[in-house]
């Protein structure tokens, strides 16, 4: 099938506007809108820049915009968009570095803001094993495990997009993965770092995270969650 791809493109340094390029292809309509990107790269412009490691929807380095919604370049086929228009732009509320790569330092920064590592200090088990936990005690923050630092939430929440400040999606998921891991000691100043005007009340439930999300994650559940954490005192 043959397509018109509108692309972002901006290299700060050059002293030019952002624009768009557009390129006419032939495309196999079961190609991933990266698979597109790379035929671009080799077919008409090898300065096209992208980020891309894993293309299997694993390493979460490819995150854009298409036809105006996050998701992960790797994963989306071109069919799936249902037109042979195809705009990609970069994840919004980060500064752009170079076309599709957007600066990902300060949506790390707010990352690392929450203690996303396992805190526990207690010595380690007598019998030397491993500290233990039920089926029932993994299951409760399963889900939020499954986060691969894309971005795509984070960057499609409106209250982000208004104050970069605000910690974001991702960094709550991230909290929320140990916060409620029974095996670590570190809940209490997680929820003093997002019981702030910037943490969690930032959320006004726009669901867009939710809806960004490659892993499905139920990331607007979590955040509830949290926010009922520090308003109860209880980790349920
Ligand atoms: Fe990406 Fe989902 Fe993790 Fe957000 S919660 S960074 S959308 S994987
Ligand atoms: Fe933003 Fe998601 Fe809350 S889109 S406002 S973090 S529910
Ligand atoms: Fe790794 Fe798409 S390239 S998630």
């Amino acid at each position: 099938m043959q397509i018109n791809l509108k692309v972002f493109r901006y290299q700060p340094q050059s002293g030019h506007k952002p624009h768009f390029d557009t390129y006419v292809m032939e495309v196999d309509p079961n190609d991933r809108v990266l698979d597109v990107l790379e035929q671009v790269r080799a077919d008409s412009d090898p300065n096209l820049a992208y980020r891309r490691s894993c293309a299997h929807g694993v390493c979460g380095s490819d995150a854009m915009r298409i036809n105006g919604r996050n998701a992960l370049a790797c994963k989306i086929l071109v069919k799936d968009l249902n037109s042979s228009d195809i705009t990609v732009e970069p994840i919004l509320g980060l500064p752009v570095l170079a076309d599709l790569i957007v600066d990902m330092e300060p949506f790390f920064a707010h990352f690392r803001s929450v203690m996303p590592y396992f805190v526990n200090d207690d010595p380690i088990p007598a019998d030397g094993k491993e500290r233990l936990q039920s089926p029932q005690q993994r299951e409760r923050f399963d889900d939020t495990t499954k986060c691969i630092l894309c971005a795509a939430c984070t960057t499609s929440c409106p209250s982000f997009w208004s104050n970069g400040s605000y910690v974001g999606p991702a960094a709550i998921v991230n909290a929320h993965r140990f916060i409620y891991d029974s095996r670590d000691n570190a809940a209490s100043p997680r929820l003093e770092v997002l019981n702030d005007q910037m943490g969690v009340w930032r959320c006004r439930t726009a669901f867009n995270c939710t809806e960004a999300c490659p892993r499905d994650i139920e990331i607007t559940k979590a955040i509830a969650e949290v926010k009922q954490a520090i308003q109860t005192g209880k980790l349920e």
